[in-house]
């Protein structure tokens, strides 16, 4: 018998519990409990971390998971690592739902960065109104550039005081394009530094950056152990359910 544990917080991870459920299969999501009201799900979940590699293991053991679907966002590369760990450890078969990364395209006009630090240093000297549209965790780095106007937007309303100052944007998305023109329109932003989420929910202010001729400082994405991964929902059920055929 199955039981899956979804390592969550994703649009997609959002979506496969839904096709999880509708299987009537047994399943626990898990979120790592960055935003204050993360969506309802339709299967048991849990929020908050498990203790690293060792207490995701520990997990696994005590509650008798049978299969581990990391779900996270792209970014989320501690998580996905203690995954990779913690099913080796105890062996248990893992797969990755991730989507793939966006690829420039005519029109774009990216610079190519690996990590925060660098994108900072990728900015101009000269102040300039700049969107950050990256997590609110990695934002501190960006204080090292005080000339410039920072746009900065979070799916809750900051709690604790910036590191600099900024005009904060609150809204959960999904962004249109439409929308992402206005925003950035009446903001005169521009300069965007974004992470190469994928996607379609992220991809507006990307999009939008295209139509008008603006920079985009592109972080990519953070080295991740080998693992299987699929792109869709439809693969992570046809790997649930080939598991159910050979009886894991
Ligand atoms: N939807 C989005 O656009 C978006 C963007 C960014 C992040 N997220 C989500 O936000 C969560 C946290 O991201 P992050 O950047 O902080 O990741 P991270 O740096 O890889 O994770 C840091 C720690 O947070 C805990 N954690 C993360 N995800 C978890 C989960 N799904 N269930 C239980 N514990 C989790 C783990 O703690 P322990 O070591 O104690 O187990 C992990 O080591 C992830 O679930 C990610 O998918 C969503």
């Amino acid at each position: 018998m199955i039981r899956a544990l979804i390592l969550g917080g994703t649009a997609d991870a959002s979506l496969l519990a839904a096709a999880i459920a509708r299987a009537g299969i047994d399943a626990v999501y898990s979120y790592g409990g960055r935003t204050r009201a993360p969506a309802d799900q339709p299967l048991p979940t849990r929020i908050g971390g498990f203790g690293g590699a060792s207490g995701l293991a520990d997990t696994i053991r005590r509650e008798g998971f049978t299969h581990v679907i990391d779900a996270t966002h792209p970014f989320a590369a501690e998580m996905s690592r203690n995954a990779v760990e913690a099913c080796t450890q105890t062996g248990t078969p893992l797969i990755a739902l991730e989507r793939a990364p966006w690829e420039k395209t005519q029109g774009d006009n990216w610079i190519g960065v690996s990590d925060v630090d660098a994108a900072v240093a990728a900015l101009p000297e000269s102040p300039a109104n700049v969107f950050l549209a990256i997590g609110r965790q990695h934002i501190a780095p960006f204080a090292a550039k005080p000339q410039h106007a920072y746009t900065l937007r979070f799916v809750d309303p900051p709690v604790a005081p910036l590191p600099f100052a900024a005009d904060v944007i609150v809204s959960r998305g999904p962004f249109t394009l439409d929308g992402e023109l206005e925003m950035i329109r009446a903001r005169k932003i521009a300069w965007i530094v974004a992470r190469n989420s994928g996607g379609d929910g992220a991809r507006a202010k990307i999009d939008a950056a295209r139509t008008l001729g603006l920079p985009v400082i592109m972080i990519a994405r953070p080295e991740l152990p080998e693992r299987p991964r699929v792109e869709s929902v439809a693969e992570i059920m046809q790997w649930l359910d080939h598991s159910t055929r050979l009886g894991a």
